[in-house]
């Protein structure tokens, strides 16, 4: 049986009263669910105070983006040890808004990943499509390249610990989801690069989350698909109940589907 995975991606959001009120509400709401890995990844500004308030928890902490050095003259920027320091496990890399709203490349992205690894920080290294790359049928080939160069001189060991998010970027909060058909087809899709480049052993292990629009009502059709392992939620995270009810419903259909 998989066991999902759900993400909250806080983006620019809660000052850090508002994430203790909401990490407090979702910490009691998932209390009782150990089947389902939950990482919260509010700003960094809350990182700290929601570290010291999951530390009785399984719920693991995440940061939304780092600079690829260690230390620097890099004003404004954060590092990977920082991260670190701060209670991190996690770290997302390759947002699209990111990519979209600061220029970040693919190489850029690479070197994220590295040092990320380096520190024993987890990647989620998000991937995806526009709607006009979609429209003209360029997804897979989009996807292919930000895969490969994203993950340039990634070892077999290290690629077996990276998180992936296919986030069609047409599915980000417009409200509109990918059908649980269109995510299976790019996340069985994603699955056969991983193979043919580590092996079928490795792309087993690796955990392939979908987000964009991902909410209480659809999260359950999305994880019936077998290689959909989870999700990235954006601004359905940022409520307590619909992130609550997000991983109650993703572990319900994960066990409603062992059973069959
Ligand atoms: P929404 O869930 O708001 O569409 O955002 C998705 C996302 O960008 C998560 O990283």
């Amino acid at each position: 049986m998989k066991r999902p995975f759900i993400a909250g991606n806080w983006k620019m959001f809660k000052t850090c009263p508002e994430a203790l009120n909401l990490v407090q509400t979702i910490k009691a709401g998932v209390y009782k669910t150990t089947d389902c890995q939950i990482v919260l990844c509010p700003p960094y500004t809350a990182l700290g105070a929601l570290h010291a308030i999951l530390q009785d928890s399984s719920i693991e902490l995440g940061a939304q983006n780092m600079h690829p050095e260690t230390e620097g003259a890099f004003t404004g920027e954060i590092s990977p040890v920082m991260l670190k320091d701060a209670g991190c496990r996690y770290v997302i890399l390759g947002h699209s808004e990111r990519r979209q709203f600061f220029q970040e490349t693919d190489t850029f992205v690479n070197e994220k990943v590295k040092t990320a690894l380096k520190y024993s920080l987890i990647p989620i290294l998000c991937i995806g499509e526009t709607l006009d790359q979609r429209n003209a049928r360029q997804q897979f080939e989009v996807v292919k390249a930000q895969f490969e160069q994203s993950l340039k001189d990634i070892t077999k060991e290290d690629i077996a610990r990276v998180v992936l998010a296919y986030e069609p970027v047409w599915a980000i909060g417009t409200g509109k989801t990918a059908t649980p058909e269109q995510a299976e087809q790019m996340h069985s899709y994603i699955r056969r690069l991983i193979k043919e480049q580590f092996g079928d052993d490795t792309a087993s292990r690796v955990s392939i989350l979908y987000g964009g629009s991902v909410k209480p009502d659809n999260i359950g059709e999305l994880m019936k698909k077998p290689n959909v392992d989870g999700a990235l939620v954006g601004g359905a995270s940022l409520k307590a109940e619909s992130f609550v009810q997000i991983v109650l419903n993703a572990c319900a259909c994960v066990e409603a589907e062992a059973r069959k």
